[in-house]
């Protein structure tokens, strides 16, 4: 009997061990097919729904198939309560990738009555609050959470009437600004913040919202989980890592951790031209597309209504950007979601993080000039192709512009066609210089060395090198306002 035991006990150990052996073996199998590299710690990919309670996953389950691959590992890691920092492709799911495992998170400990939330999110424009606000009120039910979402130039008190009923459940989303505004007037408290998740931080920081980040992180009075997701890995976003994260387990996908890389799922052409042909050029290429859902994008507000107004010629459009005040923005946005074909021109306002179903084409008008001008490319391209969907871009590329040689790289590294003429720009002149025209004189000089909560007596010593950084590579000190 106790050899039975024994032996049956064996065979437990044994085919315990066996499970084991072969999910790490699917687990490194998984890692391997996505490209996927872990950094500071381990993680099991989450391949099904089943991590979250009933209601979430039947909803989930009904939307998806399976989590993206940024899900999969995103959720193993934030649900074992690490810091994460998660780079990856445009159009990979990242939103949920923080949202849900926050909302479980919270689901677990109901605070009763409190007024702080539990959660917050800052990302770096209005548009972009206002799609991961929708996006967490979409999913929030299921977790009998509530969501509030702040962003500058809409009313205060609509949002502020949102904070107030959010309970003990809630999830703020919102831009450095507004939520500092709310904090300064003691609107807001974060004395019970769980999780915070900065969504396309570098450009926070590009847009000159450093201050108000420290400022918030200052009235953070206690230990967060912090989750950092970007697209691009470079130096602003290492050294934001460094500062405000503890002990991060960072993954990245595919290349995009050592150098930048476009969505492939994206077919890019390129087409060289003189700066004067562009608009003539540009009226030519959308009047040939009239079923697309197309983005153009341009690098000034004024060449944004300008072009607009060009292309109103031959075919129905909208611009969008920074001057328009805040109605009209939504409007232009939400009449473009709805839209089965149609032209936004947009400045880089709806470069980042934006999620328009079904964008078939991104036209870049200008190549994106200033030390991050291939960065920038990558978003403003990466508003099509997303969730495993194709899409196509084009861009106008003139002889003064900059950064040629690194839009080789990144048409190379993406198995795209190189022009020969492209090529001989790019290699035989001085490039990355100045080009004239729309530089717009990016931030960067700013000091990013704050330490905020990241001073190593409070969170501990700074990872290993993996996560430190150079000094930044940003160039002037001005701030980006699209
Ligand atoms: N598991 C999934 N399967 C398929 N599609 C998904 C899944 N999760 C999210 N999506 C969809 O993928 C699209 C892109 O998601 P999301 O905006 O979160 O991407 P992102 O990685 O944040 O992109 P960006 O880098 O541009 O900010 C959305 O339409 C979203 O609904
Ligand atoms: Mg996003």
């Amino acid at each position: 009997m106790s050899k039975r035991v024994a032996s049956s006990t064996d065979d437990v150990a044994s085919s315990k061990k066996a499970k084991i052996q072969d999910d790490d073996d699917d687990d490194s199998a998984y890692l391997e097919e996505h490209k996927i590299v872990v950094e500071g710690g381990d993680a099991r990919p989450i391949r099904d729904f089943g991590a979250f309670n009933e209601k979430a996953r039947h909803q989930l389950e009904a939307a998806f198939a399976a989590p993206t691959p940024t899900q999969a590992i995103s959720w193993a890691l934030a649900l074992r309560g690490s810091d994460v920092i998660s780079i990856a492709k445009t159009g990979s799911g990242k939103t949920l990738g923080f949202l849900l495992p926050a909302f479980h998170k919270m689901e677990q400990k109901t605070v009763r009555g409190a007024c702080s939330p539990q959660v917050l999110v800052l990302a770096p424009t209005r548009e972009l609050a206002t799609q991961i606000g929708v996006e967490a009120a979409k999913f929030a039910p299921a977790f009998a959470v509530r969501t509030a979402t702040v962003f500058g130039g809409a009313p205060k008190w609509e949002q502020n009437h949102q904070l107030k009923i959010l309970g003990g459940r809630g999830c703020v989303v919102g831009t450095p600004g507004r939520v500092n505004d709310f904090l300064d007037s003691n609107k807001i408290q974060f004395s019970l913040l769980e999780t915070l998740v900065l969504d396309e931080a570098d450009r926070m920081l590009d847009m000159g919202f450093e201050p108000q980040i420290r400022s918030i992180v200052a009235k953070i009075s206690r230990p967060t989980q912090t989750l950092l997701y970007s697209a691009t890995w470079d130096n602003k976003v290492q050294k934001v890592a460094a500062t405000l994260l503890r002990n991060p387990v960072k993954f990245v996908l595919g290349d995009a951790g050592t150098k930048l890389v476009a969505n492939k799922d994206i077919a890019q052409t390129v087409e060289v031209l003189d700066e004067s042909k562009k608009t003539a050029r540009a009226v030519e290429f959308v009047a040939a597309r009239e079923a697309a859902k197309l983005i153009v994008f341009v690098a000034t507000k004024r060449g944004c209504d300008a072009l607009c107004r060009d292309l109103r010629r031959t075919t129905k459009c909208d611009a969008l950007h920074g001057d328009k005040d805040q109605h009209e923005r939504n409007r232009v946005i939400d009449k473009f979601r709805k839209s089965k074909k149609g032209v936004l021109v947009a400045t880089d306002v709806a470069a980042r993080g934006l999620d328009i179903n079904d964008v078939t084409h991104v036209l870049c008008y200008d190549f994106p000039k200033g030390t991050h001008g291939v960065e920038d490319y990558i978003h403003r391209i990466g508003r099509t192709g997303r969730a495993g969907n194709k899409g196509r871009s084009h861009v106008f590329v003139t002889p003064q512009d900059s950064n040629l040689p690194a839009l080789v790289r990144i048409l190379q590294d993406a198995d795209q066609p190189v022009p020969d003429d492209l090529k001989q720009l790019a290699f035989t002149r001085r490039s990355g210089g100045r080009g004239r025209g729309y530089s717009r004189g990016r931030g960067g000089s700013s000091s990013y060395g704050f330490r905020g909560r990241g001073s190593s007596s409070y969170y501990g010593s700074r990872p290993t090198g993996r996560f430190s950084s150079s000094s930044s590579s940003s160039s002037s000190g001005t701030k980006i306002r699209f």
